[in-house]
């Protein structure tokens, strides 16, 4: 009945469960359960590894509904390789479906995640990522459990075409809000073009934050080389789950943990590779977030030391021209990592889920379309980046360099003086719904030269922190040519967005930072050159409004409406440390530390 598989050299955390002569009764009460499916006693006792299956598809995730369908070939090689397989579902992350925000879960599912990596009989486990949250949530629980663990990307979607030109997933979502600011576009037509962005299964097929966390994943080693870029509806996708299967298993019996993989190096290689990819302004929070929860110090400033000037050599929306098919098609991961190792850029000694270091896995690769992926010295943009800003209004916010327009650099960032700073006046919207109802306005004291303020956006004030940072710009102005004006917030923007705000501002208005003292009508002055943005105005009138702001009972926020939010807004901290549960990350590597949880009956 059962397959020959090799017997682990040592004791598996599952055998506590299954095989544990020093409490019979006990063994044979979890046995009861996990039998009457129809796994076998041979199967449960023979010293097989037990690899969980970490499903984060289903039908209200449709960007990683694929995994649905993958897992069965995740089974089939696990089961090839000797393993016994466990399927079991994740908290569904969908990241546009999701309100208030997809932000506000990403760390409930981390919790439940780690609840069941270290309560039940698990000896490695397979992180099906996908959409935005789903990836950072998974990777977060496997840094914190510490058992042997490998990521499974469902992959892109194919790339989307409208009346023949490519259209990506989320960036044609801005992209119609201006057409119809513009009066361009009419109802049906908007629905029409988005949707014609998002052909098949699979992620977001622009360089927005799924693409940009897949790679990431697959550059720091947690995926087997060349994985991340495979489009979900391609058959190489099913294969690669097939040997994601095996590889686990072999990944256990190694005893290869996240701790081996997820080291500093490997943190340091994703930034550069970040900048490489275009990637999104959400991987410094997730990445940060997972950093933490692994115990290895990373923090906002190490995005600008390693990454900034990194040029971008992916030419993929919303900054540049392609989508995902053509990424793959151009080589993926292994051909942007194979290309800034050439250039010393790489840790090529960072530990990977196959046993093999980054520079074994990819020092053959080589891009096969150099207009998709382009050469070190032919990049898309020149030191793409994140800069990282701080002054009065917060203590660190970044903005995506690779963003700014050549329109954006003329306007506002051509003063032969002061080439890389200039000032404007602001104009401060309390959350979303307040920007909605008053952008349009006639009566909004709006023009060129005002800098648009998003606050209330935060973890805590929204709560989760909404993407909604890159406003666009009165349609008063878009219709006189202004396609966009600066904008600086304290929540994220999508990772699709193509805008150069300032935005992840930490720490946010809700928590009393200095956006919350702001008022429309204030000078502002950006200095990307120094990575300063000050409001002009004096110490003692700061200390005046502080002092206001708290008579007042600090900055207003609405209700809590679930309890998940009330709770998380207790403990979760600032975009720039990640936006984590602060009390989670002292528990760290638990199933060394603590072995396995007591009996229950
Ligand atoms: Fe799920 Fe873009 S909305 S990947
Ligand atoms: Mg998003």
């Amino acid at each position: 009945m059962s397959r020959e598989g090799k017997k682990s050299s040592r004791k598996l955390r599952s055998q506590a469960w299954f095989d544990n002569p020093a409490s019979p009764d006990m063994t044979a009460l979890y046995l009861e359960a996990y039998m009457n499916y129809g796994l076998s006693l041979d199967e449960l006792q023979s010293g097989k590894p037990i690899i969980g299956i970490a499903q984060t598809g289903s039908d209200l995730s449709p960007c990683n509904r694929h995994h649905l369908t993958l897992a069965a070939r995740i089974r089939d090689g696990v089961r090839e390789a000797g393993g016994v397989p466990i399927e079991f579902p994740v908290h569904p992350i969908q990241e546009t479906g999701k309100r208030p925000t997809a932000g506000l879960d990403r760390n409930l599912a981390y919790m439940a995640l780690v609840e069941v990596l270290y309560g039940y009989p698990i000896d490695g486990v397979v992180l099906t990522i996908g959409c935005d949250k789903t990836t950072p949530a998974c990777l977060m629980a496997a840094a914190t459990v510490d058992i042997p663990a490998i990521a499974l990307s469902v992959g892109p979607m194919l790339n989307g075409w409208h009346e023949g030109r490519r259209m990506g997933a989320g960036t044609v979502v801005w992209k119609a809000r201006e057409m119809m600011a513009a009066g361009d576009l009419d109802k049906e037509e908007v629905i029409k073009l988005v949707a014609s962005a998002a052909p098949s299964t699979g992620y977001c097929n622009t360089m927005g934050t799924a693409t940009t966390m897949n790679s990431l994943v697959e550059a720091m080693g947690m995926s087997l080389p060349g994985s991340a870029a495979i489009p979900a509806p391609h058959r190489d996708r099913a294969e690669c789950a097939y040997w994601t299967g095996r590889q686990i298993v072999e990944m256990v019996h190694a005893d290869r943990k996240p701790s081996d993989i997820l080291t500093r190096k490997a943190f340091e290689n994703a930034i550069r590779v970040n900048s490489a990819i275009g990637g999104s302004t959400n991987a410094p929070i997730h990445l940060i977030a997972i950093a933490r929860h692994m115990g290895v110090a990373l923090s906002i400033d190490d995005w600008q030391t390693y990454g900034r000037d990194i040029p971008m050599l992916v030419n993929m929306q919303p900054v540049g021209e392609y989508l995902g098919e053509d990424y793959f098609r151009a080589g993926g991961v292994p051909a942007v990592v194979a290309e800034l190792m050439k250039h010393g850029l790489i840790h090529e000694d960072a530990l990977t889920a196959n046993g093999r270091t980054i520079g074994e896995n990819y020092r053959d690769a080589k891009s096969l379309d150099q207009d998709v992926i382009r050469p070190y010295d032919r990049p898309v943009k020149e030191r793409a980046g994140f800069t990282v800003l701080r002054g009065n209004l917060f203590d660190n916010a970044i903005m995506k360099t690779s963003a700014i327009s050549e329109d954006f650099r003329r306007r506002y960032l051509s003063n032969p003086d002061d080439p890389e700073a200039f000032e404007g006046v602001a104009v401060c919207f309390d959350g979303p719904e307040d920007y909605r109802a008053r952008i349009d306005d006639p009566t909004l004291d709006v023009s060129e030269r005002s800098i648009l303020i998003m606050r209330g956006a935060g973890p805590i004030g929204y709560p989760g922190g909404a993407e909604v940072v890159n406003m666009r710009a009165p349609s008063m102005l878009i219709r006189a040519g202004i396609a966009s004006l600066p904008c600086i917030g304290d929540g994220r923007q999508s990772g699709t967005s193509g805008s150069p705000s300032i935005l992840n501002a930490s720490p946010e208005a809700a928590a009393n930072g200095g956006l919350a003292l702001l008022r429309t009508g204030d000078r502002i002055r950006i200095d990307l050159k120094v990575g300063e943005v000050n409001v002009l105005l004096d110490e003692e009138e700061l200390t005046r409004r502080r002092r206001e702001l708290l008579e007042r009972g600090g900055y207003p926020y609405p209700e809590s409406q679930t309890p998940w939010q009330e709770l998380q807004r207790g403990v979760v901290g600032g975009l720039g440390d990640g936006a984590v549960l602060e009390p989670a990350v002292k528990y760290q590597k638990i199933a060394q530390k603590f072995g396995v949880p007591r009996d229950n009956h």
